[in-house]
């Protein structure tokens, strides 16, 4: 069967409406995604258009991918120029864009190397061999005991072995059987993770802000303890910053808010600049050592555009100009969504630009409430029953961010 004939505008663009597009989607794409009726055309900056022209604030970021803005200017340039040169060559051979990518983004990061693949789950799923590897090789656990402390609540994407230690059933629901080797305990809870680890522990691989679950923020002391506990203990300390990190908590990483170093950190989303995928594990050489020639890799993983693009991200954060936004933008959004509790809101969770905001149920699901806001030309995402999540693009101005809270307050009050 061949496909029907398309037409397209001068641009490329498919030019069928919205509504049409929304109906093609239906009978050809698998349902595993349940997006709001909202199909994008075009995007600058903090705002996205539709295919009929109307403009929407994006207050999600594509989940934080987008930290740096849509089609920001000097990651475009960056992307426009390496197309122009050079794309692939896979890992078979070396290409000039690795080295420095892989240079700064250490230096960034305050370790030592970096392993480069291309999504989250990519970078999670190589984590785990890497500390598996180390547990066997440097610490000596027996073959095949090797186990991995990780936190209810988690969300470190979709592959089988991530789903094996996720506590969302729906995320597991019909895909055992699963990976061994993964213990869960409660998040933000220092003594049930002392008890959990043992001679057999590899790693604990948390996340420093639970996003997906809702922007869970731990106790002060938490991630510091984490750390103690895990050195006490000689096992790695993982961090999955693939949400949390690159500026979107008002630091660099979100470790840093307790002045701590993962043994291995775990990067994704935003280091592609809302472009390529890009993802990495960011580690200590001995413990990155322990992967040899044959062991590991990807076809994409360091590729000479992502690793370009790559690099200009890392030339953004290095100016702290991002950094600085969502800190002191943050104190706007913190504000600002204080002033709702009591009025629609019944709490939220903030660090820097990213928030998790429970909305009364009597007013609406965090999919009403999505939809309401989607009418008044506001983007944003909801998770978990009535919480919505906010995460705009690092680059979104007060007035654009205060102008967002007067529509979540306007939809509150006018119910959906
Ligand atoms: C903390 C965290 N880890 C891993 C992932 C998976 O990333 P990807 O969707 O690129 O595989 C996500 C995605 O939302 C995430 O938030």
């Amino acid at each position: 069967m061949t496909a029907p004939a398309r037409a397209t505008t001068s641009a490329g663009a498919d030019a069928r409406s919205s509504e049409e597009l929304i109906r093609a989607e239906e009978p050809v794409l698998a349902h595993n995604y349940h997006p709001l009726p909202v199909v994008v055309a075009r995007a600058e900056g903090t705002w996205v258009e539709d295919v009929e022209g109307r403009r929407y604030l994006d207050m999600l970021a594509g989940y934080s991918a987008l930290n740096f803005g849509h089609r920001n200017p000097v990651l475009i340039e960056a992307a426009h120029r390496q197309l122009d040169r050079l794309t692939l060559t896979s890992r078979a051979f070396h290409n000039d864009q690795l080295a420095g990518f892989a240079e700064s983004l250490a230096a960034l990061t305050g370790l030592d190397m970096v392993l480069p693949m291309n999504t989250g789950a990519e970078a999670v799923e190589s984590a785990v061999k890497v500390a598996r590897k180390w547990a066997y090789e440097v610490k000596g656990v027996e073959p095949g005991r090797a186990t991995i402390v990780v936190a209810a609540g988690n969300f470190h994407g979709r592959t089988t072995t991530i789903v094996s230690f996720s506590t969302d059933e729906s995320a597991r629901e019909g895909f055992g059987p699963f990976t061994p080797g993964f213990r869960v305990v409660p998040y933000n809870d220092l003594a049930a993770l002392e008890a959990a680890i043992d001679e057999t522990t590899a790693a604990v691989l948390i996340e420093p802000v639970q996003g997906e679950a809702g922007v869970i923020i731990p106790d002060d002391g938490y991630l510091a303890g984490v750390r103690e506990l895990t050195r006490r203990a000689g096992c790695l300390f993982v961090a999955d910053e693939i949400q949390s990190g690159l500026g979107r908590t008002g630091t660099t990483l979100a470790v840093e808010h307790e002045s701590v170093v993962p043994d291995l950190l775990l990067l994704g989303k935003a280091l592609g600049g809302g472009i390529v995928p890009v993802s990495a594990v960011v580690g200590r050489r001995d413990v990155l050592s322990v992967l040899r020639p044959g062991e590991h890799g990807s076809t994409f993983g360091g590729n000479p555009l992502a690793a370009a693009v790559g690099s200009a991200v890392v030339g953004l954060l290095e100016t702290g100009e991002y950094q600085r936004r969502a800190a002191e933008l943050g104190v706007v959004l913190r504000d600002g969504l204080a002033a709702l509790v009591g009025r629609g809101v019944e709490g939220f969770r903030s660090r820097g630009l990213w928030a998790g905001v429970d909305i009364d149920p009597s007013i609406g699901t965090g999919r009403e409430i999505s939809q309401g806001l989607m009418d008044e030309g506001i983007l944003v995402k909801d998770t978990h029953g009535s919480t919505i999540r906010l995460a705009p693009p690092l680059t979104i101005t007060a007035e654009e961010l205060l102008s967002a809270l007067g529509s979540l307050e306007k939809v509150l009050t006018r119910g959906v």
